[in-house]
């Protein structure tokens, strides 16, 4: 977590670079924000302005725009090591203030180096894994090495994950980084060149990008970028790396509504749509991949988790194929099972994520295949992936997961339907029918989020005073239900249940009362006499019920004392059509709370550290 920002310039070239990469900041602060900093390099010398808080509490006090320099690197923070505090926040310097440093990850063997440095009469001002590094960098220019060579000694020295970005008064054009388990991008220009955690931080700037890899060491100057391989010592092609992202920057910025979040809500229509228009024969081979396996197994974490939840129903029954999804931090529980025949989907918006990450390596590592859902091109998790399907959801800033959730259910679904179809369980022709009910979705979804947000923010008003609440459904019912329960404890902070709904009367139902509010995920299933069962016997307790249906179930929604209702629809896209009502119920509660629904207190958009 936390986003690293370095922007080395010619003079001139862009006119105030400080603020430039205060603005870079503020497009990543998703990814932390207890404290925030910047250092430039200044006549020789190296100016740090930082402090605990959000960007512009603590650019009223320092003023980050009024630093004059061309070479500036900038950190917004999620703490891992060292309580948010002034002392703690980055950049972090040397003894001599000759080097200033940024970084996203965890420094593992801090401790030992520290004391080993402090032995030597290195002084540390903070309580960082971070600052180690600038001290080993110190030691070894002492020692005689020019720059980049002692970063490169540091930097081997360092066990962890780390997307680095170092300055020295030594070598004022030039940035030195270091990734590995972190993301990290260059953002190439004419006469300026970007380093940053993620991409939408330089998009007003330049969308010609290089995706860093692990081991990767460098340095971009205004001019030039050179990356080598820290292990294999070997040098980088730089030209053969280089991609054009067709992100713009209005997808990243808030476009006249008050929070990404609610942005992105409204923008699922568009990203649906994208994302199906982009499949191609990628899904083909996708659906061999996982005919040809022994067993599928299914990694995510969070919201990417439900969608792992949704696919594993799919397969279920779709083309009837038995797969296990599970939580990828869980993953060493698999590492004697997982073998060669068999096939792991790793599902994660960003890329990025360490657990997700971990449980891939795990399965490469004994000999399975990887496919595989991704958000964002280039990134780790699939690039060490044997195959991706992307999604087009575009940049997704808001820490909740909300496009990039339905966008992944879609891509699920055709994929499941393209199984089915070629292992005969739907006949091409039944296989087209359902592909072109697909093609309305997102009409569909525009039409749900206009009719019920008014709703949603009716009931905003109820359940913003409340300190619990279940979210109950069956079959694909449930992992609809787990979404919506994560959108209202992350953002809303009300603790929110979501389990199978014919669980309530073997425990949970024990803590209802009058007035607790369970809300029911009802689909045209197989399930739906089932659950009007369960609302019952919450009624009977006097809960409050809330239930979201299609019209025409009239009978049902008299049970209920609040509804919302969606157009009928064949069952199996009801993730997608049934969980953006869910993501408003959420934003709106926490609007009401007055909480900011896209900073969520302790959360961070992705998520690199185990
Ligand atoms: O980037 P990923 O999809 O791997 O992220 C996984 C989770 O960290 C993420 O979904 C998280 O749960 C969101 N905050 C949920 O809204």
């Amino acid at each position: 977590m936390c986003g690293i920002v370095g922007l080395a310039c010619l003079p001139g070239r862009i006119v105030n670079p400080a603020r430039a990469v205060r603005k870079s900041l503020e497009k990543l602060e998703y990814r932390g924000y207890d404290s925030v900093g910047i250092a430039v390099i200044f006549n020789g010398k190296i100016i740090i302005k930082k402090g605990r808080g959000k960007i512009h509490e603590v650019h009223s006090k320092f003023n980050f725009d009024g630093t004059p320099g061309n070479t500036v690197i900038g950190h917004t923070r999620w703490a891992t090591h060292g309580a948010p505090s002034d002392a703690n926040a980055h950049p972090h310097s040397d003894c001599l203030g000759t080097i200033a440093i940024v970084h996203n990850g965890i420094i593992k063997n801090f401790d030992e180096l520290k004391k080993a440095l402090i032995k030597k009469g290195h002084v540390f001002h903070s309580d960082t894994d971070t600052e180690v590094v600038s001290h080993l960098v110190e030691d070894f220019i002492r020692k005689g090495l020019k720059p980049y060579e002692a970063f490169k000694e540091a930097i081997k020295k360092v066990k962890g994950s780390y997307a680095i970005a170092l300055i020295t008064a030594y070598e004022p054009d030039k940035i030195f980084f270091a990734k590995k388990d972190s993301p990290l991008i260059i953002g190439l220009g004419d006469g300026f060149n970007f380093l940053a955690s993620d991409i939408p931080a330089f998009l007003e700037y330049t969308r010609r990008i290089i995706v860093l890899r692990d081991n990767e060491i460098g340095y971009i100057t205004p001019t030039n970028v050179v990356i080598e391989n820290i292990v294999t010592e070997e040098k980088v092609n730089v030209q053969s790396r280089v991609r054009i992202v067709n992100w713009t920057p209005e997808m990243a910025a808030k476009a006249g509504y008050p929070h990404f979040m609610l942005k992105e809500i409204h923008e699922q229509p568009r990203a649906l749509n994208e994302t199906l228009l982009g499949l191609g024969p990628e899904i083909n081979r996708a659906a061999e991949l996982i005919l040809k396996a022994d067993r599928v197994f299914i990694a995510a974490a969070g919201t990417s988790y439900h969608a792992g939840l949704v696919f594993e129903y799919y397969l279920a029954k779709l083309p009837g194929i038995m797969s296990h999804a599970f939580i990828s931090s869980e993953y060493s529980k698999y590492s004697k099972i997982a073998d060669s025949n068999d096939l792991l989907v790793a599902i994660s918006q960003s890329g990025e994520t360490i657990d997700t990450l971990m449980a891939l390596r795990l399965f490469k590592e004994n000999g399975a295949k990887v496919i595989s859902i991704s958000n964002v091109i280039d990134s780790a998790i699939p690039r060490e992936s044997d195959l991706t399907v992307y999604t087009r959801a575009g940049p997704e800033i808001g820490v909740a997961a909300t496009k990039t959730f339905t966008t992944q259910v879609l891509v699920e679904l055709v994929l499941a339907l393209k199984i089915a179809e070629l292992e005969g369980t739907l006949l091409p022709s039944e296989y087209n029918e359902k592909l072109s009910t697909l093609t309305k979705i997102p009409k569909v979804v525009e039409e749900v989020i206009l009719k019920n947000e008014a709703l949603a923010l009716q009931l905003a008003n109820t359940l913003s005073y409340k300190n619990n609440i279940y979210y109950l459904g069956r079959g694909l019912g449930v992992p609809i239900a787990k979404e919506g329960a994560l959108k209202l404890k992350e953002i809303a902070y009300i603790h929110a249940e979501a389990y199978p709904a014919g669980e309530s009367k073997h425990g949970p139902i024990a803590l209802v009362e009058k007035d607790f509010p369970v809300l029911f995920v009802v689909l045209d299933d197989e399930n739906k006499e089932s659950i009007v069962g369960n609302i019952m016997e919450m009624k009977a307790r006097n809960a409050y019920t809330i239930g979201l249906l299609t019209y025409g179930n009239d009978e049902i929604a008299e049970k209920l004392d609040f509804t919302f209702t969606l157009p009928r629809q064949e069952y199996f896209i009801s993730p997608i059509t049934y969980t953006p009502i869910l993501q408003l119920i959420a934003y709106y509660t926490a609007v009401k709370r007055g909480y900011d629904p896209d900073k969520p207190r302790n959360l961070a958009k992705t998520v690199t550290v185990e």
